[in-house]
C-alpha cells in the first residue's frame, strides 16, 4: 500500500485525479470502478476540468459503481445514480450506456445479482475510487465479524446512518439498507485508490494506515493485501492520526 499525502482538500482530489486521469490516458478503454459521497466530490470536479480542457477523454471508459442506496429511484436527488450525473457523468463524454449504477428499486437481492454479473462482465476494474466511511467501510462492506466476497444487499450500521444524515432532511430518511459490491470484488480491481478527508475519518485511517492488523472490523484493512492500492489522504488527517511522511 503507498501513501500521498497531500497538502490540503483540493490538492488531495487534484492528486487522486492525476492517478485516474492518468489511467484513462494509458488506456482509453478502462474500467473504472466510481464511488459516491463528498469525498470524490473534489476528484469529478478536477477530472471534469480537464476534459473541458481537452486532457483527457472518456468516450471509450467504463464505468461500474459501488453502491446504491435501497429505495431510492434513479431519479431521487439523494440516489448514488442521480449523484453521479448531477457530479460526474452529464459533464464529461463517457458513453452513458457504459456506465453502470445498480438498481435501488424493485427486487434488491436480484438488482445485487445484477451488479455482480456487471462486475464480472467488465471484468476486474482497472482502478477502483473508495472513500472511506467513519468505521471503515468500504463501498457498504460494513464493519462486522465477516465480509461478504460479492455484490449483496447491506443492512447499514447506526454509525454509517448517522454520517449520512448530512445528506438527507431528516435520519429518518436515510434508507436503512444499499446494495454494495462485495470485499472481493473491491480487491479483484488492479488498482485502488482510495481517498480520505476530515477527522471524521481518523480511526479508520489509523487502522489502516498506522498498524499491521488486517481486521472485518475495519474493511479497508483489506486493502493492506492489495498488490497496488493508494491511498491519498490530506495533511490534517495525516497530523491526526500520527502520520510522518
Ligand atoms: C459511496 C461509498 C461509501 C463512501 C463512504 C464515505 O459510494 O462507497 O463507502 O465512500 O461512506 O463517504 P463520504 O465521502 O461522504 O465521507
Amino acid at each position: 500500500m503507498r501513501l500521498i499525502c497531500a497538502k490540503n482538500y483540493q490538492d488531495m482530489s487534484r492528486k487522486a485525479a492525476n492517478l485516474i486521469s492518468a489511467q484513462v490516458i494509458l488506456c482509453p478503454e478502462s474500467v473504472l470502478g466510481l464511488a459516491t459521497g463528498s469525498t470524490p466530490i473534489g476528484i469529478y470536479r478536477q477530472l471534469i476540468s480537464w476534459y473541458e480542457k481537452g486532457d483527457v477523454d472518456f468516450s471509450k471508459a467504463v464505468s461500474i459503481n459501488l453502491d446504491e442506496y435501497c429505495g431510492l429511484s434513479p431519479r431521487d436527488p439523494q440516489s448514488y445514480s442521480c449523484f453521479m450525473h448531477q457530479n460526474f457523468f452529464d459533464h464529461i463524454n463517457i458513453d452513458k450506456k457504459n456506465t453502470f449504477v445498480a438498481s435501488g428499486m424493485g427486487d434488491f437481492e436480484a438488482n445485487a445479482r445484477e451488479l455482480e454479473e456487471k462486475v464480472r462482465e467488465g471484468g476486474a476494474a482497472d482502478l477502483q475510487l473508495l472513500g472511506i466511511g467513519n468505521n471503515g467501510h468500504i463501498a457498504f462492506n460494513e464493519a462486522s465479524d465477516h465480509l461478504i466476497a460479492v455484490a449483496h444487499t447491506e443492512k447499514l450500521t447506526e454509525s454509517t446512518i448517522n454520517a449520512n444524515a448530512r445528506f438527507f432532511e431528516k435520519k429518518e430518511d436515510v434508507p436503512t439498507m444499499a446494495i454494495t459490491m462485495g470485499m472481493g470484488d473491491i480487491l479483484a480491481a488492479k488498482k485502488v485508490v482510495l481517498a480520505a478527508t476530515g477527522l471524521a475519518k481518523v480511526p479508520a485511517i489509523k487502522g489502516l494506515i498506522m498498524d499491521d492488523v488486517i481486521t472485518t472490523q475495519n474493511p479497508s484493512t483489506m486493502l493492506k493485501m492489495h498488490e497496488d492500492a493508494v491511498v491519498v489522504i490530506d495533511r490534517e488527517l495525516a497530523d491526526a492520526v500520527g502520520y510522518r511522511a
